[in-house]
């Protein structure tokens, strides 16, 4: 795999190819690559003739007290694995190369908040904009026709679409299915972070969220009156729950009774690291 660190570089070697070679597909990361990521390449190889992968831990999308500094890198083993999945280019850039001046002085694309103070948003202000910022960023840089998302990141992938759309990127945007440990924990950079106690503890959100499922499913319940329950479930297993939350998949809205089409997202935390996960309750 091909390595590039500027922008002009980027370009010098994806505009030839969008002249002669066909559809090019990203996959936007931060590194630390784990199965999940690697199923994203996988699907772009499948999809596309060219595939270009990004590593870059954005500072914007960082809170002040966030694992911004402490954030796994792992480059060499990254590169190797790239190289296994036969991407064609990895751009891997400098803060400087993307923030040319300090990167809380840039200009930002505000994602609209009904979306993004919701969920996340409310437990990390500012997140989305800074995802979205340096999404629409990268894809002003490479002009790729597809990129590829996790549907682990749920109201990232929601919030993107949404910008594509409202910003007219001629852009498709495809989703790829989370990908789990064996005992159902969703793969993550962060569960590095975890203790072997925490570990041992941390299948239990995908398991409270196939419960709230399949409750759903079964109706009988208000979904406020399965929330808490899920909530008390998550704090008796140990975690510090933050939301679950039933949404419409498509924008996140509250959804109308037993609506089709529904996600149950949830984010707790396990001693000082905090996880994400969600369950498609259309998906049984
Ligand atoms: O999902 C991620 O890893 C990041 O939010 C992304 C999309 C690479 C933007 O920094």
């Amino acid at each position: 795999v091909k390595v590039v660190t500027t922008v002009a570089e980027l370009r010098s070697h994806t505009l030839p190819w969008r002249a002669r070679e066909g559809v090019t597909a990203f996959v936007p990361t931060m590194g630390n690559l784990h199965p999940g990521h690697l199923k994203l390449v996988r699907h772009a190889r499948a999809i596309a003739e060219r595939v270009v992968v990004s590593i870059f831990v954005n500072p914007l999308q960082f809170g002040q007290n966030e694992d911004y500094s402490t954030y796994p890198v792992t480059r060499e083993r990254d590169l190797s694995l790239l190289a296994d999945e036969d991407a064609d280019l990895l751009f891997m850039p400098v803060v400087s190369e993307i923030y040319t001046g300090m990167p809380g002085h840039t200009t930002r694309v505000v994602p609209p908040r009904e979306l993004s103070s919701i969920l996340e948003g409310k437990f990390r202000p500012g997140h989305f904009e800074g995802v979205a910022t340096i999404v629409a960023k990268l894809f002003n840089m490479l002009q790729p026709e597809v990129a590829i998302f996790g549907e682990k990141d749920f109201q990232q992938l929601v919030i993107i679409r949404r910008m594509v759309s409202d910003l007219n990127m001629p852009i498709v945007i495809e989703a790829v299915e989370t990908v789990r440990e064996a005992d159902g924990l969703a793969m993550s950079s962060r569960n590095s972070y975890l203790s072997t106690a925490e570990r041992g503890i941390a299948p239990q959100l995908y398991q409270t969220l196939l419960d709230v499922r399949d409750l759903l499913l079964r109706a009988g319940h208000t979904t406020a009156a399965i929330e808490q329950a899920a909530m008390e479930q998550l704090r008796e297993a140990g975690f510090g729950p933050d939301y679950v939350s039933v949404r419409r998949c498509r924008d996140l809205g509250k959804p109308n009774g037993d609506d089709a089409d529904r996600v149950v997202l949830a984010a707790a935390s396990l001693g000082g690291t905090r996880l994400i996960d969600n369950v498609k309750v259309s998906n049984t």
